[in-house]
């Protein structure tokens, strides 16, 4: 008998057909050296036109389906009480169970308006890990932000099924400060700035207990609540008969309130929200909203942007869509392991984080590995992806090294096909073949806060 033959990683089969195309177009090498040259080596000053596959982010990058473009032409543009923005508001309610909505044009939108009301000098928001822009917000208002991950979400090769999870023995310490000095507790569903690793509703519970002993609310930051719950249905015991928005609904059930990036699991270009049980909280939310975003019926956004959310919300939640996006992360990192290049694992939700210290073992982190890996996937074949590292997290003294050192390659949702895929995977493994030659970059310029969005970088010589 004949051994039988290693299998052939398989592509998911798209449960969508294509009706629209957009024409990406690779530049040449020279082209690319250039933008590199001019964008000061900092991905997200490249024009898109410069880039063949752009892997930066997941956020406002879907496409939408013919339900959605429908949706925007039946857009009721009235300034309050537009029909559309009841849609929205009965779709939130339907799959979180909170019963005040109030929209926002994103998902930092959001956090701005609660962080604005609950935080203040002297305390304390936890997080399983703070996105970049609610550690922003949470610091902007005084507060600190701690990031409470169970250990082996650090540990970049642990298999854990739930490395989202938040460390609870570690938050009953920081909870026995009392709700003056934590003014709530916050969990990303599912962990972006840990690889997009799933949260357990066991755990969820538990941080639920512990937050009601100590009479602190929970918020929940659902961006990717569908692909959490897609991740539950798959791996944690008696969840496997039960539907995405059930188990929405599990998890939200546990929470007083959250915010939403629509961006994301919303399946649109714009939006996001702060939903919350708290009537009080919610009518001092909408007097904020309507200073800084809009009136409480659009939130600053165009009410057929709103119409979009409430289907893309819905569109999330169904299994054939999830099964193909997670297969696709999975598919990716399929032809990652043939070539043994070093991952996050397992691959989380909304891509594949590469693991850069293990990647580049010989860069200091004074060396921006992360930044430099980057810079060399758009320069072999202008894939654009984004560091999640010393310059997105360590901004301490130079040098220091960031908790995790990280890049993302973030799959647009309904976007890419598995060719692209395939093409991403070549490109990182050239990049991972000449690895032994690249020398690490220099931070040039930097502005104080956020700085991976605008600060320069040189070449090491
Ligand atoms: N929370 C999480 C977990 C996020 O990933 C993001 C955005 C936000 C909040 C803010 O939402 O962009 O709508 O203002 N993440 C994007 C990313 C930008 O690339 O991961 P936003």
């Amino acid at each position: 008998m004949l051994a039988s033959a290693p299998r052939e990683p398989r592509p998911p089969v798209e449960p969508y057909k294509v009706k629209v195309v957009e024409r990406i177009r690779l530049p040449s090498r020279e082209e690319r050296e250039a933008a590199l040259r001019t964008a000061g080596y900092n991905l997200f000053q490249i024009r898109s036109d410069d880039v063949y596959i752009d892997l930066l982010t997941d956020s406002g990058t879907s496409a939408m389906s013919d339900r959605q473009w429908a949706g925007m032409m039946v857009g009721d543009e009235s300034y309050a009480g537009s029909r559309n923005f009841a849609h929205f508001e009965a779709t939130v309610q339907e799959l979180t169970g909170f019963p005040f909505v109030i929209p926002a044009h994103q998902g930092r939108a959001a956090e701005n308006l609660l962080f604005s009301l609950m935080g203040r000098p002297g305390t304390v928001i936890p997080n399983n890990m703070h996105f970049d822009t609610t550690r922003a917000h949470v610091e902007r208002n005084g507060s600190k932000a701690v990031n409470l991950a169970i250990p082996e979400a650090y540990d970049l090769a642990s298999p854990h099924p739930f490395k989202g999870n938040v460390d609870v023995p570690k938050l009953e310490d920081l909870l026995r400060a009392g709700p003056s000095k934590v003014p709530l507790v916050m969990v990303t569903l599912t962990n972006n700035t840990g690889g997009g690793q799933p949260v357990s509703v066991a755990n969820l519970t538990a941080v639920r207990d512990a937050c009601r002993a100590a009479g602190v609310p929970l918020y929940l930051d659902m961006c990717r609540w569908a692909e959490n719950s897609f991740f539950v249905r798959e791996r944690e015991g008696g969840m496997s008969g039960r539907t995405i928005p059930e188990i929405g609904r599990l998890c939200f059930d546990l929470a007083d309130g959250a915010t939403m990036s629509a961006k994301k699991d919303g399946l649109v270009n714009i939006g996001g929200f702060v939903a919350t049980r708290d009537a009080a909280l919610a009518a001092r939310l909408k007097e904020q909203l309507i200073v800084f975003e809009g009136f409480p019926t659009y939130g600053g956004l165009a009410r057929r942007d709103l119409e979009a959310a409430s289907i893309g919300m819905r569109e999330a939640c169904d299994l054939d869509y999830l099964a193909h996006r997670i297969g696709q992360v999975r598919y990716l990192a399929s032809l990652l392991d043939e070539a043994v290049i070093p991952y996050v694992r397992p691959p989380g939700g909304h891509g594949i984080y590469l693991d850069v210290r293990r990647f580049l073992p010989d860069l200091p982190s004074a060396d921006f590995p992360g930044q430099s890996l980057v810079i060399e996937l758009y320069r072999e074949g202008a894939v654009r992806t984004v560091e999640v590292g010393a310059v997105m997290f360590g901004d301490g003294a130079p040098g220091d090294p960031a908790p995790l050192e990280l890049v993302r390659l973030a799959i647009p949702r309904r976007v890419y096909t598995s060719a692209h895929l395939a093409y991403v995977a070549e490109v990182v493994r050239r990049v991972w073949d000449r690895r032994a030659t690249i020398r690490g970059v220099r931070m040039v310029e930097a502005p104080e806060r956020l700085r991976h969005f605008t600060a320069k970088f040189q070449p090491n010589g």
